[in-house]
Formats: C-alpha cells, sequence, structure tokens
C-alpha cells in the first residue's frame, strides 16, 4: 500500500471492464472482431442525438446548464414525475459512486447479492463499509428474502440490480415493492434498472408511486445500454426531490457534459421510433439466441436484458479464449462464480450469426483455428 492513501481504498480490486475491440486487435491482429463483451447496443446513437452531439461540438467552450432543466424534465415525464425528482450523473456509475458517498461510512453495512453488477463491491468498500453478500437462490435468482433478513441497525444500503447483471433474470414486481414498502427508517434501497428498458413495463416495480408514497428507495439509469450511449457517459437517479437536492450537492457541479446532454435530450424528444426499433431488434435476437444455445447444449436463464447468460459443460476461462482468438469477445462468469457460464450481449443478426458460428466451431474441438 502506498504511504498516506486510505486504508479502505486498499480493501478495493480494480473494476474488470470487458475487453475492448482495440485492445483485442493489437494483442491478436485479427480484422474483424465482435464485441459482445459490455452489454453495448449495436444501433446507436440514433438519429437525433447523433446530430445534436455534432452540433454541440461548437459549444463546448462553455459549461452546461448546472441545472440540467431540461434534461431532468424530459427524464421525469416519462415517469410521471417533475423535474425536482431526477438528478443527473456521469454515466449510472458517476451514480452509484455519489450514493456511496452520501450514504456509507466506516462500520455500516452495505448488503448486496453475491452475483451482482461488481461496481456495488468497491465503491461500498472504498467508503469503508462492510459487506454482506447474499448467496443467489437455486434458480440463480436474487434471494430478496435473505437480503432483507440481513439488514441489522448498521446496514445503511441495499444494492439491487434488476433485472440482474450477470444472469439477466427479473424478480418479480411485487416483491420489490414490498421490499422498498418495508424498509427501516434510515435504510436504502439502491435499485439500480440499468436494462429495464429490455423488459415489460408492466413486470417492472412502479417506482414513481414507490417515491411517492416515501419508501427509502433511489432508482438508477442510464443511457449507456437501451439508448445507445455508452462513450457519452449519462445516467440518472429518481429519487424525492429532498435526496435529489443532496445528491446534487454531493456530486461535482458539471457532473455531465455537453455532448451527452444533447444527445440523451434529443433522443428523448425526437429517436422514439429508432429506439424502439432497436429494442425491438435485440429483444427478437435474444430469444433467436438463446434458443441457438439451447440447440448447442447449453443452459439459459431467462434473460430481461440484453445480454445472455448461458453454462456449458465447459470452462468458461478457455471457452471465451478460444471465443477471442476468432474474434468474438464475450465475457466468462468465473468471477462472479460461474467458472462454466458466460455471458453475451445480444448485437445484430449478423453479429450473432458470427458469435453462434464461432461458438459452434469452439465446442466441436476447433478452437485453435481462425474463423
Ligand atoms: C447493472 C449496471 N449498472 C450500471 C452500469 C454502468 O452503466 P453506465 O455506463 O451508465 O455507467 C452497468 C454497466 O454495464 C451495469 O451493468
Amino acid at each position: 500500500m502506498i504511504a498516506g492513501v486510505r486504508k479502505a481504498v486498499g480493501a478495493a480490486t480494480p473494476y474488470v471492464p470487458g475487453k475492448t475491440v482495440e485492445e483485442v486487435r493489437r494483442e491478436l491482429g485479427l480484422q474483424k472482431i465482435v464485441k459482445l463483451g459490455s452489454n453495448e447496443n449495436p444501433y446507436g446513437p440514433f438519429p437525433a442525438a447523433r446530430r445534436a452531439m455534432t452540433e454541440e461540438i461548437a459549444r463546448i467552450n462553455t459549461y452546461p446548464d448546472v441545472s440540467f432543466h431540461e434534461i431532468k424534465s424530459l427524464i421525469g415525464e416519462r415517469f410521471g414525475l417533475g423535474p425536482e425528482w431526477v438528478a443527473i450523473s456521469h454515466g449510472a456509475e458517476g451514480m452509484l459512486q455519489t450514493l456511496g458517498k452520501v450514504f456509507l461510512e466506516p462500520g455500516d453495512e452495505a448488503i448486496l447479492s453475491r452475483a451482482t453488477y461488481g461496481l456495488y463491491r468497491e465503491i461500498s468498500l472504498v467508503m469503508g463499509a462492510t459487506l454482506k453478500e447474499i448467496m443467489l437462490k437455486d434458480d440463480l435468482s436474487v434471494n430478496l428474502r435473505e437480503m432483507e433478513r440481513a439488514i441489522t441497525g448498521r446496514t445503511k444500503l441495499l444494492w439491487l440490480n434488476n433485472p440482474n447483471n450477470p444472469t439477466g433474470m427479473l424478480l418479480p414486481k411485487k416483491s420489490v415493492e414490498n421490499l422498498a414498502k418495508r424498509l427501516p427508517r434510515g435504510v436504502w434501497l439502491v435499485l439500480d434498472e440499468a436494462y429495464a428498458e429490455f423488459a415489460s413495463p408492466e413486470e417492472l416495480p412502479s417506482v414513481a408511486k414507490l417515491l411517492e408514497a416515501e419508501c427509502g428507495l433511489i432508482v438508477v439509469r442510464t443511457f449507456s445500454k437501451a439508448w445507445g450511449l455508452a462513450g457519452a457517459r449519462i445516467g440518472y437517479a429518481l429519487a424525492r426531490p429532498e435526496m435529489v437536492r443532496i445528491i446534487d450537492t454531493v456530486s461535482e457541479p458539471f457532473n455531465a457534459n455537453r455532448i451527452a446532454i444533447a444527445g440523451a435530450s434529443a433522443s428523448l424528444k425526437e429517436d422514439e421510433e429508432a429506439f424502439n426499433q432497436a429494442l425491438a431488434a435485440t429483444v427478437r435476437e435474444r430469444e433467436r439466441v438463446t434458443k441457438a444455445l439451447r440447440d448447442m447444449g447449453g443452459e439459459t436463464l431467462p434473460s430481461h436484458t440484453n445480454f445472455v447468460f448461458v453454462t456449458f459443460q465447459a470452462d468458461a476461462g478457455e471457452v471465451s479464449g478460444k471465443l477471442l482468438r476468432k474474434g468474438v469477445i464475450v465475457r466468462p462468469c468465473g468471477g462472479w462464480g460461474f467458472g462454466s457460464s458466460l455471458r453475451v450481449t445480444v448485437g445484430t443478426p449478423e453479429q450473432n450469426d458470427f458469435f453462434l458460428g464461432a461458438l459452434r466451431g469452439v465446442l466441436a474441438g476447433d478452437g485453435e483455428g481462425g474463423a
């Protein structure tokens, strides 16, 4: 440990991102690379966002509107809430960091699922909190009942990702709503809905109602996934106005950039058609890829996201290494405790065919050659 660095920082480990196309090209010298490792949207950015971001470059010498009024209003409208219920951030990731700073101090407990988005763990540890990690149920769904049971007088936060990364599974709406309603005062549920747009709206918890009922809930969402703006880095939280004021105070003042705000606002105003088409294509392909994986002998989980979790009777690290040499980037799930499972982003039909063809080859034992 370097002298002077906070002790809690030593407990954290670096976030492991999916491999980038640039990295794979550099390391393996391949021409064709299909990246299905980071749950990005192959159809974005949508046309209005692209236009608005290009135009906004001319204004990049000035700071963004620090009140984020327009974008907050546009987001709020979608949930039937006013702009004062919305906080903006540099990706959902930025919001999660801010929430860690708002709530966690040394000695506090944070409860999370053993297999979920990795950042909750690191953020909690850096803030000096103690983790309580709850195993998934036998069907690999998040064990909400055990998460609730784990609450003690020292608990501050429950980090919940729904639908969950890496499994893609969605919790029953009622069980999330009931948990939010039952939380003791001073215990907060951070509900990360980064992939919610890929699920059926009627199956998602009614977050506006829960917030209006003064539940200890903060909802986190992002433009990185269904809206196709991962590189722009913009996310947001829905929370009660008094909590939004706290979040906005703790975040850095200009925590979303002009280009991202322009793109996200334009998409919300004018990209509905492109958004819906991309969503429908992803859901269609998700079902096709799931079926193809099953036909190859894979065990899949029901996905409500833009990725599929699949298990084969094989070492996932080896399978993903062989896929990489054929130009396909996927995410092996050993780090989450699933040594035989892969998380595969749903791409375009052409990308998915390339992946399925490569996987067929790997499973048939021709893993060492090129595709
Ligand atoms: C569950 C979950 N939450 C948050 C994020 C971060 O999203 P963003 O790109 O908005 O920072 C991700 C990214 O993969 C994610 O999977």
